[in-house]
């Protein structure tokens, strides 16, 4: 089949390598892509948030699955454009990505389905964000109501800086903090059928130990060796599968990636998350384990047979990766710098570009590049993923040391 790749960052570079791996695809377009993607795949430049100019590259480059990485275009609708011309796609409707769009929304689906998830407030006005932060007390959370790429959440117990976050979002969502390690669990779906993909684990801070202002993501591992067993089929169970009958139920059904992210408190996981497509740089782990061959698993949940697809099969052993930071990043990434020693397998970019004069690659976004690696355990794919990180030279970049160490060293508790 003839893939086109919507999308860009590192997440869409790791989709790449998966579905150039994959027998059954004959071409791979990406668009707009990056430099890291176009050792697999012919790149085609579009605006990836504009529903009618994707559709219409879908159709001009005879795709037969068009998979769609960031959660920008799918709340545009693009997914529903291509569909519209009679092409698979991999990705939710609008009305479906609202899961990730707004949380508020997300809540309501959780409250209707019964998914276990924190108490909240959706607040529009400075007397009812106080009131909200009084109920829940410190540590506070505050979230932006609408995307913002990772970063519209603050975790503080500084009720003051609560209380600004909440007036520079307008509309916000406060909720009770969930005490607990984090887990991000992917689905594949088709609104009905779910496959659960291996459980990884994100790191949102920018420091060191959890410190510092959240991010887009700065590390990930896969699978958690302290993971409690039947976590995933628990997880099914009390969310996937009630959230999918309620966004069947609402005429909305749900078909693509649905990414759940949660806390494993002591009263059992709860959901901190929906969002509406892999996450970054999770995916980067779970396909870097993932045996079975990724577009025709994509292509069933495009095309509604996930049921009967066969079970899926992974490679042993485990798989980290560390995201090499721009200058900056979070609050001010700077760009433009030049990078070498990216040119080895499992570098895989995200926010770079060449540039036009020489071919030079440069440092084109806040995530930069990440190194991914696999090995027979943790400590092996954890040391040969900071190897690939040592070899990178990009001036005043940084990543966090500690990615996959509490695991290693076997130091994540489960609350009791
Ligand atoms: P979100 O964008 O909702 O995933 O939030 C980003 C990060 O903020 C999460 O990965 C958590 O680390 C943290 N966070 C969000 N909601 C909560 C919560 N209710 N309790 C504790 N931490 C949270
Ligand atoms: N890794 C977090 C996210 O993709 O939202």
């Amino acid at each position: 089949m003839r893939v086109l790749l919507v999308g860009g960052g590192g997440r869409e570079h790791a989709l790449a390598l998966g579905l150039a791996g994959d027998p059954s695809v004959a071409a791979l377009i990406a668009a707009p892509g990056n430099p890291g993607i176009a050792g697999v795949a012919e790149l085609r430049s579009v605006d990836a948030s504009d529903p009618a100019a994707v559709a219409a590259l879908a159709v001009e480059v005879g795709a037969d699955l068009v998979v769609i990485g960031p959660e920008a275009p799918l709340v545009a609708g693009v997914a529903d454009a291509v569909r519209a011309k009679g092409i698979a796609a991999f990705g939710p409707s609008a009305e479906a990505a609202r899961l990730e769009g707004s949380k508020a929304f997300a809540k309501d689906v959780m409250l209707a389905a019964g998914v276990p998830t924190a108490r909240a407030f959706a607040c529009t006005d400075a007397a009812s964000v106080g009131a909200a932060l009084d109920e829940f007390g410190p540590p506070y959370v505050v979230k932006n109501d609408a995307l913002a790429a990772g970063k519209g959440v603050v975790v503080t117990e500084d009720r003051s800086a609560a209380l600004e976050h909440a007036e520079e979002c307008g509309r916000v969502v406060i909720e009770e903090y969930l005490d607990g390690p984090e887990v991000s669990l992917f689905v594949v779906t088709d609104g009905e059928a779910a496959l659960p993909l291996l459980p990884a684990q994100d790191f949102k801070r920018v420091g060191d130990g959890d410190t510092g202002p959240n991010t887009g993501g700065m590390g990930a591992y896969a699978p958690l060796p302290w993971a409690p067993p039947g976590l995933v089929d628990e997880v099914m169970r009390d969310v996937v599968h009630p959230t999918l009958a309620e966004m069947r139920r609402r005429g909305t059904p749900f078909a693509g990636l649905l990414y759940v992210g949660l806390a494993i408190t002591a009263a059992g996981p709860r959901v901190i998350e929906f969002n509406a497509r892999f996450g970054d740089p999770e995916t980067q782990v779970v396909l870097a384990l993932l045996e079975t061959p990724l577009a025709g698993l994509l292509h069933a949940a495009a095309t509604g047979t996930l049921a009967a697809h066969p079970p899926l099969r992974w490679r042993d052993g485990a798989a980290v990766t560390v995201v090499v930071a721009a200058d900056g990043y979070p609050a001010a990434p700077r760009t433009g710098d030049v990078i070498t020693g990216a040119d080895r397998r499992g570098i895989i970019h995200a926010g770079t570009a060449r540039r036009a004069a020489d071919g030079a690659l440069l440092s084109a976004g806040g995530r930069v590049l990440c190194g991914t690696a696999t090995g027979p355990d943790l400590t092996a794919a954890r040391d040969a993923a900071y190897a690939l990180v040592r070899g990178i030279e990009l001036a005043g970049s940084h990543h966090r040391t500690d990615i996959a160490a509490a695991a290693v060293d076997g130091r994540i508790a489960l609350p009791a």
